[in-house]
């Protein structure tokens, strides 16, 4: 076990679009784990959206980071040393940890996971938090029905791209929003999706949309907000689906911002608007992890992590997410 522990500090809540200077590099000795804990050794850590609300007071599903203390976010490592029954030292575990090469944390809050079976990083995507986000919105919110149209904000992110194959899948009309081309001919080619707008080349969202679903749209499953939103939300059919996931163009407002005011028309076209935080359908877990391994086994849904090399690279991965970097899941190989 090295003697030394990089951490990844939150240095100052972020004001807007964040930068560097809100993260803090630094060195301490290796925690040793109390009792009924274990010291994790980082593999990968999952870099999320959702932690950008955590970097500001504001009061949320989740707690504030504290500032002078180490990020945390999802993760999967190995376990160094043990002061759990459960687990051993060799064991492979995913939870919440540091951003940090080791944590010292509850054994309780861990869930053991087989290397044998899956390559360890399906916990932080398909058999994890984004797997079981698209499962749970688009089947349980969303209910697809054969010969539907189904259009996804964020369709080329770890969420949207999930979504859209399950959706396939259902025999639905799937189109997808996006922001480049290569994310565009991702979908298309490799995924199969009907027809995708590169967001940020359209002029028009909703002229590039009326072309693409001349008959309406079934089921938005929203990963964005914003304009983006504004322009489905005046497309959708008699009983439509919202099912309203992320609104990640509005994680760095400094204002709130104003958009159409939909809500008359939602009405009188009886649509379902509701919103969802996955951990709300944590009795049915059990159910979500194994159909979505089942259809990863049958070759009948792909995933895609884009993963950056090095803790310390942890922080630009981060605001990659809010420039558009990723395909797929967004990971980081601590070392
Ligand atoms: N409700 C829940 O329980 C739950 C759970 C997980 C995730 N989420 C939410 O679901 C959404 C997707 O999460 P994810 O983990 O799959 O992230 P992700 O989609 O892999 O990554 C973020 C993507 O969002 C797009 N984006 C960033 N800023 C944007 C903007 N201003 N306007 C439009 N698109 C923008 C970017 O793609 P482009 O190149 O296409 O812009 C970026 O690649 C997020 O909003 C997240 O907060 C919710």
């Amino acid at each position: 076990m090295e003697r030394m522990n990089r951490q990844i500090l939150l240095n100052k809540r972020p004001k807007g679009f964040p930068d560097e200077s809100a993260f803090k590099l630094i060195e301490k000795e290796t925690p040793e784990p109390a009792d009924d804990q274990v010291l994790v050794k980082a593999h990968y850590l999952s870099v999320d959206p959702y932690m950008r609300g955590r970097m500001s007071e504001a009061k949320s599903y989740a707690e504030p980071f504290e500032v002078g203390q180490p990020l945390k976010g999802g993760a999967v490592g190995e376990v160094i040393k043990s002061n759990h029954l459960d687990f051993l030292a060799g064991d492979f575990v995913t939870g919440l940890l540091d951003w940090a090469d080791h944590t010292a944390v509850e054994g309780q809050s861990l869930r053991k996971i087989h290397p044998d079976a899956a390559p360890i990083t399906t916990a932080l995507y398909i058999a994890g938090m984004p797997g079981l986000t698209a499962y749970f919105g688009l089947l349980y919110i969303g209910q697809p029905q054969a010969g539907e149209t189904v259009v996804i904000s964020g369709a080329a992110g770890a969420v949207g791209m999930v979504v859209g194959q399950i959706a396939k899948m259902k025999g639905c009309r799937v189109v997808g929003i996006a922001g480049s081309e290569e994310k565009v001919n991702y979908l298309k080619k490799e995924l199969n999706f009907d027809a995708v707008i590169n967001y940020k080349e359209s002029e028009n969202i909703s002229k590039a949309l009326k072309e693409v679903v001349p008959g309406g749209v079934d089921i938005y499953f929203d990963n964005v907000g914003g304009e983006i939103s504004d322009a489905v939300l005046l497309r959708l059919n008699f009983h439509a689906r919202v099912v309203l996931c992320g609104q990640i163009a509005h994680y760095n407002d400094e204002k709130k911002e104003m958009g159409v005011r939909v809500l008359p028309y939602l009405l009188t076209r009886s649509v379902l608007l509701k919103g969802f935080i996955v951990r709300d359908y944590r009795d049915y877990f059990d159910e979500g992890m194994r159909d979505l391994a089942k259809w990863l086994n049958e070759g009948k849904i792909q995933y895609r992590e884009n993963i950056v090399e090095g803790l310390e690279n942890a922080p630009d991965a981060f605001l990659g997410l809010f420039r558009g970097d990723n395909i797929g899941k967004q990971l980081v190989k601590v070392s």
